[in-house]
């Protein structure tokens, strides 16, 4: 093994954090923690994934679940799109491949939801193969370490550092050495301040070497986040202890299939109309808030309504509080909640 390789894996073997997903080279729970890792923060990770596993321990299990289930094991992760397809794909192993995730490269990047990425990260940890993985860690510290300097997100820099990270990745422990890179990234490569002088690979750093570890990777220019002005209605029948919240199945697109109370790009009025709700509604909201998703702002006047009528279909309910903790909701609608009680 060459000595860049070498000396990533000695750090690593010296500094890499006990994560509960290390302690397994099962494909399944390599996938789980992998998606949920793909856009959040480690230690926000730990206990979902201890969690999720915990309830479904297998691919058939998670297959056998039913989706309000999964979503709830998800709520408050975020990028809720993430887990149907998780779901979506653990299906598919159980459909095609007996429950078995398939060791072949080209039968898993087949798989529902699996990218490049999460086909790579499971291929290197579970099944030892040296396959690439690059995510946002993985591009700082070759953006830096080669210095790369076209802008990430273009499909030249995209290209080259798949190409890179194949490059590099040695035949013995590729998954160690594809956690060692993320980890390098996530706690010594860091974006701002890094810790060059305890970096492994600062010798053969190109841009340590002049000077630019601070101006790379270039950051692709980003559009600023499109703002919708929502009004989202709480609305409810019965009183104190009997009290229900009437939901309907959100927008898949901006919340993925979650419940959620009425919300619509209009007047507290359309909210209701759309929900096929009749109630007694507040005229002045009851609180607004703030809520930045990844493309967009969301500026969302709640307002309050009692009384509720409506009919219960398979995308429309009124949910008691119990019933409430039992199906998935977003971070978001706990915020829209927690102004209107
Ligand atoms: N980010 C994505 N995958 C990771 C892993 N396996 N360990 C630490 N951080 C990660």
């Amino acid at each position: 093994m060459a000595e860049l390789q070498q000396r990533l894996l000695s750090w690593y073997d010296e500094s890499a954090r006990d994560l509960p997903w290390r302690a397994t080279t099962d494909p399944y729970a390599v996938w789980v923690s992998e998606v949920m890792l793909q856009q959040t923060r480690v230690d926000t990770v730990i206990p979902y994934y201890e969690r999720f596993v915990r309830s479904f321990p297998t691919a058939r299990a998670l297959a056998d679940a039913d989706e309000d289930a999964v979503l709830s094991h998800w709520s408050g992760l975020g990028y809720y799109r993430r887990a149907r397809m998780l779901h979506a794909g653990v299906r598919e192993v159980v459909a095609q491949y007996d429950g078995v995730v398939p060791e072949d490269a080209e039968a898993r990047r087949a798989l529902p939801g699996i990218g490049r990425y999460t086909a790579g990260a499971i291929g290197s940890i579970a099944f030892g193969k040296p396959e690439p993985v690059v995510d946002g860690n993985v591009t700082r510290v070759l953006a830096r370490l080669l210095r790369i300097d076209t802008p990430t997100g273009a499909a030249v820099t995209t290209k080259r550092l798949w190409e890179e990270a194949a490059r590099l990745i040695p035949s013995e422990r590729p998954g160690d050495f594809n956690q060692a890179l993320m980890e390098l990234g996530a706690t010594v490569c860091t974006p701002r301040q890094p810790k060059c002088e305890s970096c492994p690979l600062s010798e053969g750093c190109a841009a340590f070497a002049q000077g630019e570890v601070d101006a790379l990777p270039v950051a692709k220019a980003r559009k600023a986040p499109r703002e919708l002005k929502l009004a989202a209605v709480v609305a409810t029948s019965g009183r104190g202890a009997d009290r229900k919240v009437w939901m309907n199945k959100g927008d898949k697109a901006l919340f993925g299939g979650l419940w959620g109370v009425p919300m619509i790009e209009g007047t507290p009025r359309d909210a209701l109309r759309a929900a096929g709700l009749r109630a007694r509604l507040r005229t002045e909201p009851v609180g607004e808030i703030e809520h930045v998703l990844s493309h967009r702002r969301l500026c969302i006047d709640v307002y309050r309504a009692t009384g509720a009528n409506g009919v219960e279909t398979h995308s429309h309910k009124a949910f008691s509080p119990d019933e409430l903790d039992r199906v998935g909701v977003s971070r978001l609608m706990l915020k829209v909640l927690a102004v209107a009680f």
